[in-house]
């Protein structure tokens, strides 16, 4: 493979894909003092990423912001080419469409040198299958944000079995430089960790209100005053070692082992059908009240700012 280029000479990021997650990948790189050019074929686009940064702004000066980082230092770019030009890493945050990923990604190959690293957001397709077709696919690696990613520190890097093993270490490198927590993973595995612990929740979750045992507010509050007050300090492993008493998980496993049997999950999707659906929205929209998104996002955004900064060290 071609010899990346150094991660620390980078100036310059380009976001292909501006939504929810390559806005806020686009917010933070400025945040930490980047130069970043975006790619997003929708009409709003400009306006949208001006929004999400504007919103995302004071809670990233609150933590990881670099001295003199300029929130205008992007521009929104009409052709693929112009934006990756000049750009020393990319990160892909397209729609979760794996035809659509594997045709950018096959000009993303044509358009950028060999020694530029080119980080995907997907939530769940394996690399090895978005990677097809390529000629330099050595160099693409997952790169596996959470929402919003101006905030939440953690990214799953993998590559799929035409990376290179160099590039996977390039990468998690390169987060970890721009002050990510990044968990590097051998192998790929569906919906790599966290997505695939969230989708279990997820999928129990619908199916609670699908049979009508729980509404969208109860499920949210069982976590939030819950088992989600636990885990910004212990994750759901060592909660349970704690929840075992002084015999910790041992005692865990010897004394609830058996009602790992119990029926209590339903671990298959439910049908998504349009009367869950519209359950489902209609839920989020009562628990919303007369918050709009842009005041939901500033209340989470202000939470989780609150909650890094007591959790400080540890995380
Ligand atoms: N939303 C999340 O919580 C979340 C979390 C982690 C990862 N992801 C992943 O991030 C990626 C983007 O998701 P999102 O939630 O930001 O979606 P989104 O719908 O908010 O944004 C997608 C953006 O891509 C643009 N787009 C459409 N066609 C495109 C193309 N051919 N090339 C480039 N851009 C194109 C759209 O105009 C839109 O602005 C997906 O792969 C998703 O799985 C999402």
């Amino acid at each position: 493979m071609t010899a990346l280029r150094s991660a620390s000479s980078i100036d310059t990021i380009a976001c292909v894909g501006a939504g929810t997650i390559g806005g806020g990948w686009a917010a933070y790189f400025l945040a930490r003092g980047y130069r970043v050019k975006v790619w997003d074929p929708a009409e709003d686009a400009a306006e949208k990423l001006g929004r999400l940064i504007d919103a995302a702004w004071p809670a990233l000066a609150e933590l990881d912001m670099v001295e003199g980082a300029d929130k205008s230092a992007f521009t929104v770019h009409r052709d693929l080419a112009e934006a990756v030009a000049d750009a020393g890493f990319v990160q892909e945050s397209a729609p979760e469409n794996l035809q659509l990923k594997r045709e950018l990604f096959a000009e993303l190959d044509e358009l950028t040198a060999p020694d530029v690293v080119i980080g995907s957001s997907t939530s769940g397709y394996p690399m090895t299958e978005m990677a097809v077709n390529l000629v330099h696919p050595e160099r693409f690696v997952v790169g596996h944000p959470f929402n919003p990613p101006y905030l939440i520190p953690l990214v799953e890097v993998v590559g799929g079995e035409l990376t290179d093993p160099a590039a996977v270490r390039w990468a998690a490198e390169f987060y970890e430089l721009i002050g990510k927590s990044v968990i590097l993973m051998e192998r790929e595995v569906p919906g790599f960790i966290a997505n695939r612990l969230q989708e279990a929740l997820w999928r129990e979750a619908l199916h609670m209100i699908d049979q009508g045992e729980a509404t969208v507010e109860q499920i949210d509050r069982s976590i939030t005053d819950g088992p989600g007050l636990r885990w910004p300090m212990h994750g759901p492993m060592l909660t349970f070692h704690l929840a075992g008493g002084e015999g910790g998980m041992a005692h865990m496993l010897d004394h609830f082992g058996p009602s790992l049997k119990s029926p209590w999950t339903r671990l298959l999707a439910p049908e998504l059908t349009g009367q869950l659906r519209d359950a489902v929205v209609a839920g989020c929209d009562l628990a919303a009240g007369e918050r709009s998104f842009a005041d939901l996002v500033a209340e989470r955004d202000a939470g989780i700012v609150a909650i890094r900064k007591l959790a400080g060290g540890q995380r």
